[in-house]
């Protein structure tokens, strides 16, 4: 007899889902993720409660989507669920689930319906507790009083999902969990996932993400969309959108940009409103791209290696879009919070996005001006709209005068750059103003 070629490597289940807990969450990107499933599965409504009561605290997340069959429940609860993705889904990996869920709780329990008619559930409880003493890729079926009798009330009217996370050794402090420090905490996380879902999930929040509004809440409080771009700013100047068509390792897809010049404080309808609109991160960080994935928002600050953030360009903001069909390219995260932008790619946004920083440190620098000069109150915001097609020599020119500039922020310089054009506009103003360099 010959002897068998393969042998059987089963991960250590205690291990490895141990080892899982790592891969990058924070607590507002975990629910997030959950969201993600949530919004798959045709939801409109996301409530997500965050329960304080010691040691038994509990984070739960219950939705109106179609739920799910009891075969495909317990499928879902597998590392790696084995499936097939429509383009524009917004999971991938057949993993977060459990990853987000496990890296916050050590047991999270899914509870769904399918039917509208029939009321039943089917109930799921993946518990590293149990794994690690069995070392074996187990759920429990812990039947309905498993749950939370708030997580019941959610699956009384129709079909939908529930998850709760327990035992959140993650989210709350190892000594006195009972304690006043562990409830701020579990209040100050829920403040900030309110701040992040309504971020990444602006533009389903609004209704222009996914083919239909939705409604998050965190408990009981409607989370409100924060879009990056001020579109309700009226001095907020929009530069044209661009598309770029790229294949990249035998991938090919679509890839859009639109920038913006965000309103500087004086220009904005309200001086709360140019807080508001200053972000999470605040102006600085804020600026730069904001990449999303299926209008679902996976990276955002900074300029992702194209160029240096720099206090002269915050008020520039650019939106980047790529469908589910350029993942590979992109090398969307497991937690879907970093993406890498392919080289190719990089090279292409140069340009526009040079272009959009030159212009939004030209905003920057009159408010600058105006306010040395003492102006007494808000100067109208001179306009910086694009101005219609002009010859080629001229846009040429104006590129090569966008790429000094450029090159002089980089070189650390611009100071020096702009008393050069001072000089230049008082010894020739033509030149000046046929490079677009003229004030
Ligand atoms: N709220 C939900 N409603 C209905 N089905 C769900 C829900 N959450 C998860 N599922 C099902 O469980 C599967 C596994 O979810 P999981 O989040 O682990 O992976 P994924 O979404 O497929 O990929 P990714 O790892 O990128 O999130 C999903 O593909 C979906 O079929
Ligand atoms: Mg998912």
């Amino acid at each position: 007899m010959t002897p068998p070629k393969f042998e059987s490597i089963a991960p250590s289940a205690a291990r490895l889902t141990e080892s899982l807990r790592d891969i990058g969450y924070d607590f507002p990107a975990a629910v997030a993720d959950l969201v993600d499933n949530s919004v798959s599965a045709g939801a409109e409504h996301v409530d997500i409660l965050i329960e304080f009561s010691g040691p038994e605290s509990y984070v739960l997340i219950a939705d109106d989507g179609v739920g799910m069959s009891e075969s495909l429940l317990t499928e879902a609860l597998r590392y790696g669920t084995r499936r097939d993705y429509e383009q524009g889904e917004l999971g991938r990996y057949g993993l977060g689930l459990k990853t987000a869920s496990l890296s916050q709780c050590r047991a999270v329990t899914v509870a769904t319906r399918t039917s509208i008619k029939v009321p039943r559930l089917y109930v799921r409880t993946l518990d590293l507790d149990v794994i690690s003493e069995s070392d074996q890729w187990v759920v429990s079926k812990p039947g309905r009083e498993g749950l939370p009798q708030r997580a019941l009330a959610y699956l009384t009217e129709g079909t939908g999902t529930v998850i709760v996370w327990e035992k959140l050794d993650r989210v709350l402090p190892e000594r006195r969990p009972e304690g006043g420090w562990a409830r701020r905490r579990l209040e100050a996380m829920a403040k900030r996932t309110t701040e992040h879902l309504g971020m990444v999930f602006h533009r389903f929040l609004e209704g222009t993400g996914g083919g239909r509004r939705l409604v998050i809440t965190v408990n009981g409080e409607k989370v409100e969309s924060w879009n990056p771009f001020a579109p309700g700013e009226p001095a907020r100047t929009e530069l044209p959108s661009q598309r770029f068509e790229v294949t990249i390792g035998g991938l090919s897809g679509t890839v859009r940009l639109n920038r913006y010049v965000l309103p500087a404080k004086e220009h904005f309808s309200a001086p709360e409103q140019f807080e508001y609109m200053s972000g999470p991160l605040k102006w600085n960080r804020q600026q730069g791209l904001y990449i999303y994935r299926a209008d679902r928002l996976v990276q955002w600050g900074g300029w992702s290696g194209i160029r240096a953030i720099d206090e002269h360009t915050k008020l520039a903001r650019a939106s980047l879009d790529f469908d589910t069909d350029l993942d590979g390219a992109f090398n969307i995260n497991v937690a879907k919070v970093r993406v890498t932008v392919p080289v190719q790619l990089r090279q292409m946004l140069e340009r526009p996005i040079n272009e959009l920083c030159s212009r939004a440190d030209e905003a920057y620098r009159k408010t600058a001006r105006s306010t040395d000069k003492g102006t007494s109150g808000p100067s109208l915001p001179r306009q910086t709209a694009w101005r219609g097609p002009e010859s080629p020599e001229a846009a040429a020119m104006k590129d090569a005068a966008l790429a000094l500039r450029a090159a002089a922020m980089q070189a650390g310089e611009y100071a020096a750059f702009l008393r050069i054009v001072e000089v230049l506009e008082k010894e020739a103003p033509a030149v000046a103003q046929d490079l677009g360099l003229g004030t």
